[in-house]
This record gives C-alpha cells, sequence and structure tokens, in this order.
C-alpha cells in the first residue's frame, strides 16, 4: 500500500463558507469524500488541515521520513513562507513526489498572489480546478505508482 497525506494549509478548515465565490461551497469533509471515492487501487489516503505553519513542516518533515507523497496545498504561506518552501525542498530532493495544488487560480487573482515561493521545489503545480485539482494530482500518482 502506498499512502498520500493530503496537506491544507491556513483557512482551509473554512471551506464551504470561506468567500464561496472563489472557493465554493464545499467544505473539507466533502473533499475527503471526494478523494476516498477516487483513492487509486493499492493506496491509502489521508486529508488533513492546519492553521500553523510549524504543524506544516512538521507533517512534511514526517513525508520525507516516511517517504509519503504529498498533495499540498499551502494557501496563503504558498506566497511567502520560506520555512515551507526549504520543508517542500526536502520532500522533492528526496525523491518523494511532492504536488502543489490551489482551488482557485492564483494568477488570475491580486498581484501578491502571483508568486509561489513552493512552486520551484514542487514536482508539479495544479491550479485553478478546484476540488478537481486534487483528484488530478492524486491520479497522478496512482499512474506513477510502480515509481513510488
Ligand atoms: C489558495 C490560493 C491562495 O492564494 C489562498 O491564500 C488560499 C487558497 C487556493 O487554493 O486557491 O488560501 O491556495
Amino acid at each position: 500500500m502506498t499512502h498520500v497525506v493530503v496537506l491544507n494549509g491556513p483557512n482551509l478548515g473554512r471551506l464551504g463558507s470561506r468567500e464561496p465565490d472563489v472557493y465554493g461551497h464545499q467544505d473539507l469533509a466533502a473533499l475527503r469524500k471526494l478523494l476516498d471515492e477516487n483513492t487509486p487501487d493499492g493506496f491509502t489516503l489521508e486529508v488533513r488541515q492546519t492553521d500553523d505553519e510549524s504543524e506544516l513542516i512538521g507533517w512534511l518533515h514526517a513525508a520525507v521520513d516516511a517517504r509519503t507523497p504529498v498533495i499540498l496545498n499551502p494557501a496563503a504561506f504558498t506566497h511567502y513562507s520560506y520555512g515551507l518552501r526549504d520543508a517542500a525542498a526536502l520532500v522533492t530532493k528526496a525523491g518523494v513526489p511532492l504536488i502543489e495544488v490551489h482551488i482557485s487560480n492564483p494568477h488570475a487573482r491580486e498581484t501578491f498572489r502571483h508568486t509561489s515561493v513552493i512552486s520551484a521545489v514542487a514536482t508539479g503545480v495544479i491550479a485553478g480546478f478546484g476540488f478537481e485539482g486534487y483528484r488530478l494530482a492524486l491520479d497522478h500518482l496512482g499512474r506513477i505508482s510502480t515509481t513510488l
């Protein structure tokens, strides 16, 4: 079995009620359900969320140690957290995939959202497809399962 962690940063615990015009009406429980229903054979999955940068960094360290592929929505940390970037680099430099996902398309929004300090160390980036982006990331991990 390959374990995958889906890690979500600050304010994503408010999905469903937070800016539904941008993030939609579905909450984290709906995301869990979508991903549970689309977990590739041979995979187990865990969806987590935190508002705490150090907790998120700790989860990435654990992913390095256990060689656990990561689907990461860094939320606002995307735009400024060099600590999170360095932790994400530990994951990918260990040869473990880390896919950066955004529900919205940050490039179509305010200028400060156009910069991601994470993307350069991520394996790949998916943005602008709503919850579907997480499913696409999971689908990709399923397709490369023999290399994980
Ligand atoms: C987000 C985009 C970020 O700019 C924002 O701070 C978020 C969510 C997204 O999923 O579209 O919290 O990462």
